[in-house]
């Protein structure tokens, strides 16, 4: 029997990818719901997909009887963008936390494998080299530094699913995206600065704006890992052979993609111009220093590194990134403009 996979927020940046990947390479059925179907129209027409528009915070009965009648579930659904963590943290914990660990319950009850999205964002200011799974502090701000709502919030998932481990043999895995960029992230077509997470406003910045404006400088770094390495180690995990992936976290993040973000941002813009549908506009675009009270607000903090360990994918999962950043700006960059 092919497995059954149920996919909650497929139609979001990791899920459309996932999906996509699956469709064409395993025999897999796919169940997904999510609140639109732009970046999965392409895919709505294959008998092993079998979509519905809905919200994971009304349509229980249906997520409901799709958990019980699938083999693996992955609630992808979250709000991942920081400008929100400090606008909206109450949505954020509403959704993140609450709204999901509705679903876990469910999954732990049906007795299903749980395949769960926490964040690099959980690592906080943690000063360790490489962050490590097992080993490293998980490290945050103070309450009125909103930012870390969202790390928090995965962080207590991280801690349930890990206790429902322990005590019901609950099956999971809980993988740590570090930075994925990639084609769909957030829209680059967003006019309000701001919402979208660094390269996808900085392709937007470069449209609309004129001006890149770098968080207090720029100075702070970011590994940047192109999704299709993030779906390869993904699909490893869904896979598991021989239990590999069970009961395990994961960091799946691209060491070697380290760079500050004012480094990224001049890579974008360097790029960008040899797209003749944007290169007037990469010539003439402005890279300027703000501060993050002025960008984000008062409550905003920030990471100033966050590499990760990636020991425990290479040796559980076999997977190893290989996608360099050049590699994937050029890639994130012909979708829309070659
Ligand atoms: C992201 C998000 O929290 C999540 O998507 C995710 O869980 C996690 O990290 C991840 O993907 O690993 P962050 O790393 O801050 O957070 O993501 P970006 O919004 O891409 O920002 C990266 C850096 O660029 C930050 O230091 C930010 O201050 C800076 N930035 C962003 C700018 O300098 N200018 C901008 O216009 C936007």
């Amino acid at each position: 029997m092919a497995l059954k996979v149920l996919i909650l927020g497929v139609n979001g940046f990791i899920g459309n990818h996932l999906t996509e990947s699956i469709l064409e390479n395993e025999d897999w059925e796919v169940f997904g719901m999510d609140l639109g179907d732009d970046k999965i129209k392409g895919l709505l027409q294959n008998p092993r997909f079998h979509f519905v528009e809905g919200d994971i915070t009304i349509n229980y009965e249906w997520i409901s009887y799709h958990i019980r009648k699938c083999d693996v579930v992955l609630p992808l659904v979250a709000i991942a963008t920081p400008a929100t963590y400090v606008t909206h943290p109450l949505r954020v914990f509403e959704l993140d936390f609450e709204a999901n660990l509705h679903i876990i319950r469910k999954v732990v009850q049906y007795k299903k494998r749980l395949i769960f999205p926490s964040t690099s964002e959980v690592y906080g200011m943690c000063q360790d080299k490489a962050f490590n799974e097992e080993t490293s502090s998980l490290v945050v701000g103070p309450i009125n530094k909103q930012r870390w709502i969202y790390s928090c919030s995965k962080q207590l998932i991280d801690r349930v699913v890990y206790a429902y481990g322990a005590q019901e043999e609950l099956s999971y895995t809980l993988f740590r995206p570090f930075n994925f960029i990639g084609p769909k992230l957030d829209t680059i077509n967003e006019q309000k600065e701001g919402s979208s997470r660094s390269i996808a406003q900085f392709i937007s910045d470069i449209l609309y704006r004129g001006e890149i404006k770098l968080v207090n400088g720029g100075t702070q770094h970011r590994c940047f890992t192109y999704i299709s390495d993030g779906i390869d180690a993904l699909v490893r995990i869904i896979r598991n052979q021989d239990g590999c992936a069970s009961q395990r976290i994961f960091n799946i993040g691209n060491p070697t993609n380290d760079v500050s973000v004012k480094e990224l941002a001049e890579r974008v813009v360097a790029l960008a111009q040899n797209y003749p549908k944007i290169a007037d506009l990469a010539k003439k675009v402005k890279i300027t220093p703000v501060s993050a009270e002025d960008y984000y607000g008062p409550s905003y903090q920030d990471a100033s590194f966050r590499v990760p360990s990636i020991e425990n994918a290479q040796k559980y999962l076999g997977w190893t990134p290989k996608v360099s950043l050049e590699e994937a700006l050029r890639r994130t960059l012909d979708f829309y403009f070659a």
